[in-house]
């Protein structure tokens, strides 16, 4: 434990941050599906957007594990303004920072990283979701540049974002052999938002989906190993998953502090709900995956930071802290009743936006089999 509070500097802040800059928006937020502009420059401001990201790049110059904090305690006030963090700092951050060159990461992350730049990460296809290695968008290459086409779905931040991390099969093949990386400028031409999807939670995060006709796209913007893409996505989506359930973990920490209190308070049967026993067990309960979630996430995030292998941790972690948010929210509507139902109380807003944490950058079944192939490996 003595590690851990290594971090509750960063917590502290952080949590400061949230109380009193990001929950009192989060029921607006959500209501008007947007996450107002000035939130975001306040973001980029106090380094949550760069926290990554060294210093001589324009970053804070945090570790993954503080990114993850960050994440988790930002989503306690707004999940949607969490997965604005994540997204842009898990999956287009991190992959350029990892397999870019150095004038990539001198051209692209001092913008990132301030927030004056959103980035986004496109992978997921209409017909390419769990199943990412049968994506069919293609990159022709054209001699000076790459010419790419194809539709992109789920995206998040797809409508803000300036900077997307598109994956393209430069050679065509039916499995996940030859799909190659692209750091593409939103703005050029043929690069269009088509649609942004009505959610059921995370209603001001930005879920795009994305039409490329051919966009051209420059040699020296091919980010790694030509056609070894689809490694570059599985190994930033295993960081990625951290920052998920960070998210996760966040929305149930609101959720349970909530009925944790409304319980103390909402007196029936002439006592406070909390003297029943039926209750104490499940805020027990919900105690007890909150700190489970945390040391699991901790857990990743360190082996990260020390550069040792974490793919099967980061699904321990994603899985654990998602199904576990979605217990917690639902356990909270029933602490909290009737009310819990309704509009007028958050919990609502806990339970739509938990159940997101379980589908996106891997369902629960796509971490299982992350950790079973994992675990056969090891003994083989
Ligand atoms: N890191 C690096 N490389 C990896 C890897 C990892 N963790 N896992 C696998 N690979 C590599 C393998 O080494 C192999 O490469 P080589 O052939 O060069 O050796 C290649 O990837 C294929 O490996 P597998 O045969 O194990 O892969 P698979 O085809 O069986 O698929 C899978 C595995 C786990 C099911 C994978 O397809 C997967 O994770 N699917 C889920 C996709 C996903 O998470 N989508 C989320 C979309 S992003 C999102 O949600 C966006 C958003 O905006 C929030």
């Amino acid at each position: 434990m003595s590690v851990m509070h290594d971090y509750q500097e960063i917590r502290d802040l952080v949590a400061k941050f949230t109380d009193s800059e990001v929950a009192p928006l989060g029921a607006q937020i959500d209501r008007e599906g947007k996450i107002p502009e000035s939130l975001v420059k306040m973001l980029g401001e106090n380094g949550f957007l760069g926290s990554y990201v060294p210093e001589e790049y324009g970053g804070a110059g945090m570790d993954y594990t503080s990114y993850s904090i960050i994440v988790e305690e930002i989503s306690r006030g707004c999940a949607s303004t969490g997965v604005l963090i994540s997204a842009h700092t898990s999956l287009c951050i991190y992959p350029i920072l990892a397999y870019g060159n150095e004038e990539q990461k001198k051209k692209f992350l001092p913008k990132l990283a301030s927030g004056e730049h959103i980035g986004c990460f496109c992978l997921s296809e209409p017909n390419a979701g769990s199943d990412a290695g049968s994506l069919t968008t293609f990159a022709e290459d054209k001699g000076d540049y790459y010419e790419i086409t194809g539709t992109k779905n789920f995206i998040t931040n797809g409508k803000e974002a300036n900077i997307a991390i598109v994956f393209a099969k430069t050679t065509k093949t039916d499995n996940y052999k030859g799909i190659s990386v692209f750091i593409v400028d939103t703005s050029a031409e043929g690069f269009e938002v088509m649609k942004c999807e009505d959610k059921l939670g995370i209603r001001g995060s930005s879920t795009a989906q994305i039409a490329l006709d051919k966009v051209k796209v420059p040699k020296e913007n091919l980010l790694g190993v030509y056609q070894k893409g689809f490694s570059i996505a599985m190994g930033t989506l295993d960081g990625g998953r951290i920052g998920i359930a960070s998210q996760a973990l966040g929305i149930a920490e609101a959720a349970f502090k909530y009925a944790l209190r409304y319980s103390n308070e909402r007196v029936q049967f002439g006592k406070p709900l909390s003297n029943l026993q039926a209750i104490q067990f499940m805020l027990a309960d919900m105690s007890t995956k909150i700190a489970a979630s945390r040391l699991l996430i901790f857990e990743s995030s360190q082996l990260k930071d020390k550069g040792l292998p974490y793919s099967k941790q980061s699904a321990h972690a994603k899985l654990f802290a998602s199904e576990s948010a979605m217990w917690i929210t639902t356990k909270a509507i029933q602490i909290c009743g009737g009310n819990g139902y309704t509009k007028e109380y958050p919990v609502e807003r806990f339970f739509r936006d938990a159940k997101i944490t379980e589908i996106y950058e891997g369902t629960s079944e796509i971490q299982r089999i992350v950790i079973a192939t994992s675990e056969l490996k090891e003994i083989q």
